[in-house]
């Protein structure tokens, strides 16, 4: 049987992804194959693709950090699962794909009746907005807090998951994205035409208790100065580096991962030695996944349980079929969207039917 693929072919723009029709995987020994429904597309693949991202693997490597799908075949020592279950991974990369074989370990059980695309938002995006809040910067009903990029992919689950908390967010976003954030329940800065710091003093007196920046580089450090005595600046990405010149993009391209990265060691010392009382704390869903793969599994099955409640709603951008990779993330790219942006393969709805009929009859 053959599937189709997504490949990067060297470091560089979008014209690096390449869609490939090739033979199907085969699960080895302890793997589960999965037929993927949903796959999300975020700026990390961008930075990937770019070489520029700490998580690139070598080219050529097929990206895509989520995924939700279904069971499809078991390899030899598997149990516990089963073909027609629906489940959702977050492999870091080789995502993009019709078919994919993963450890059974990797898989976290979806409840039946979810959309796919709206499942798969959970998986990078509200676990890295989930943990920031929750486990990293420990948010309390009634704090303040500020989301920079608030309308983007991890900024709209970090309003949502903030008004689920009870807490006051301030956003920072483009003009014309501004709407969106009062939607969410947010106050909008615009980071274009703005002081962020002047503002947030000017709208609450003594700042922030937590800041949530995806922007890097200096950028953290008048974060810093947005919050009150006490506060913590979260950082987790280093969007800056994607407007930079370490880009492959237009020329042969190099892998780059660590660029960017020893500034944020600056920041953190800083944070400790600096008066005020005030901590610059790094994120990374992957080192927490790894270090803690459990903490990851619960903070999924939490998120998917609320979803099921209808306590959250993923906002899609936008739903592209598969082997449209490229068009995601030059629209990604040029900036201003709005939640998440979903890739989905090329399965009927029968299909998913059956699927999810299958495992109501078996287990739930
Ligand atoms: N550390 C982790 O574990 C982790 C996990 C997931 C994601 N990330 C990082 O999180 C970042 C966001 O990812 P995403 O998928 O959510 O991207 P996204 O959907 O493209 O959102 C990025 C947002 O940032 C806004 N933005 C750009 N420059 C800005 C600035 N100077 N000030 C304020 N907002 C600005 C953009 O607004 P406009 O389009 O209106 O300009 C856009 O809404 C990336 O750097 C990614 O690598 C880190």
């Amino acid at each position: 049987m053959r599937h189709t693929r997504i490949v990067v072919t060297h470091y560089g723009g979008p014209e690096a992804l390449r869609v490939a029709d090739e033979e199907c995987p085969e699960p080895r020994r302890g793997e589960v194959r999965v037929r993927v429904l949903a796959t999300g597309v975020s700026l990390p693949d961008v930075m990937a693709r770019e070489g520029i991202h700490p998580e690139t693997p070598q080219v050529p490597f097929t990206p895509g950090w989520d995924l939700v799908g279904v069971v499809d075949r078991l390899g030899e020592g598997v149990s516990g699962i089963e073909p027609g279950d629906l489940v959702a991974a977050m492999p870091i990369h080789g995502a993009w794909a019709e078919f994919v074989c993963l450890p059974q370990h990797e898989f976290v059980p979806v409840p039946s009746g979810l959309d796919a695309a709206e499942a798969v938002s959970l998986v990078l995006n509200y676990i890295t907005a989930y943990q920031m809040m929750h486990r990293s910067a420990q948010v309390k009903p009634g704090q303040r807090v500020l989301i920079h990029g608030a309308a983007g992919g991890v900024g709209t689950a970090l309003l949502q998951l903030g008004r689920l908390a009870g807490l006051e967010t301030y956003g920072t976003c483009s003009e014309r994205n501004a709407s969106a954030v009062t939607e969410l329940g947010g106050i909008p800065i615009d980071y274009r035409s703005q002081s962020f710091v002047d503002e947030i003093h000017r709208l609450t007196g003594d700042g922030v208790d937590a800041v949530f920046d995806p922007i890097g580089g200096t950028h953290m450090w008048d974060s810093r100065k947005a919050l009150r005595p006490g506060g913590k600046v979260v950082g987790y990405g280093l969007i800056t580096s994607i407007r930079g010149e370490g880009l492959a993009s237009g020329r042969p391209g190099r892998r780059q991962r660590f660029r960017g990265t020893a500034v944020f060691g600056l920041y953190i010392a800083g944070g400790w030695l600096l008066p005020g009382r005030k901590r610059v704390i790094p994120y990374s869903i992957q080192t927490l996944k790894r270090l803690k793969p459990e903490m990851f599994r619960q903070d999924l099955i939490t998120l998917l349980d609320l979803l099921q409640q209808k306590k959250l709603k993923p906002i899609i951008a936008q739903r592209f079929p598969l082997a449209e990779a490229r068009q995601a993330q030059e629209l990604l790219g040029r900036g201003g969207v709005i939640g998440k942006i979903v890739l989905l393969s090329n399965v009927s709805p029968l299909e998913i039917g059956t699927a999810y009929q299958r495992r109501s009859a078996g287990r739930d």
